[in-house]
């Protein structure tokens, strides 16, 4: 069955400058850039390209731009309390360093996004322990995050970004914590939650990382220098080999 090609990213000239003492500096300029529902993109260079900064527009966590961006056709320039809503609803975040609250259990990090919703204890409860049995954490969910191995907590991070079922995975260096075997796993995470019909979107300095995606955006110098089909991703098993 073939997905709806709906867009749900759709960024026009979308330029961000920050005040460096009596100057202006442009960390991103002019970023065109449709990203459709199913896509598996990631965006690669180097430190200081802008990764970062087109992250945080991504993820709205900053909507102090120039240019538009419309994400699953809403408008981000708008209020904060506005956009932290498109945000909770929108946007599931993995970060390097998982994020999660250590003093909770497993269960209760997975709960966190829901809570602000208008749900039901018992629903949420439902949703966080199956989107944990999802990331093969089942028998973990009393865990505290400090008990478990970092390939664990990230997919407890995991686990958490899926619980609202949101439109984007935005993963920023997700792996960047792990050893390259984990790593891997979680890649392969990410690559089967795509197949699933989510749409992920991976930041990252690293080509090998960038690979496993199946289109590729290179940024350097704040612009988009290209914009592929990743070819190497004929077959998983080739993409995916240890
Ligand atoms: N708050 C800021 N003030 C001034 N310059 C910034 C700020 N944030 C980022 N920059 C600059 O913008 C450029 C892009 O940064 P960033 O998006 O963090 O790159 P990356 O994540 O690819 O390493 C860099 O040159 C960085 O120094
Ligand atoms: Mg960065």
């Amino acid at each position: 069955m073939v997905e709806s090609k709906k867009e749900i990213i759709v960024m026009k000239n979308i330029s961000k400058s920050y005040k460096v003492g009596n100057n202006i500096f442009k960390a991103l300029e002019d970023i065109n850039l449709t990203i459709r529902k199913g896509e598996f993109v990631a965006i690669i260079g180097k430190s200081g390209a802008g990764k970062s900064t087109l992250m945080n527009i991504i993820g709205c966590l900053d909507s102090k731009v120039e240019g538009e961006y419309i994400l699953d056709g809403l408008n981000t320039r708008c209020s904060d309390n506005r956009l932290a809503e498109i945000r909770n609803n929108k946007i599931g975040f993995v970060f390097q360093n998982y994020n999660l609250l250590p003093k909770i259990n497993v269960m209760e990090n997975v709960e966190l996004p829901l809570i602000y919703m208008d749900l039901d204890y018992k629903k949420i409860r439902e949703k966080s322990i199956k989107c944990l049995e999802k990331v093969g954490l089942k028998e973990h969910i009393k865990h505290k995050p400090s008990e478990l191995s970092g390939g664990q907590m990230q997919r407890v991070a995991i686990a958490r970004a899926l619980v609202t079922n949101p439109e984007i995975i935005l993963a920023d260096e997700p792996t960047g914590a792990l050893d390259s075997k984990t790593g891997n796993d979680i890649l392969k995470m990410l690559n089967d939650l795509n197949k699933d019909g989510n749409t992920i979107i991976l930041i990252t300095h690293d080509k090998e990382i960038a690979r496993k995606a199946k289109r590729i955006i290179t940024i350097k110098d704040g612009k988009i220098i290209s914009d592929t089909k990743n070819n190497k991703y004929r077959n998983e098993e080739e993409v995916y080999e240890d």
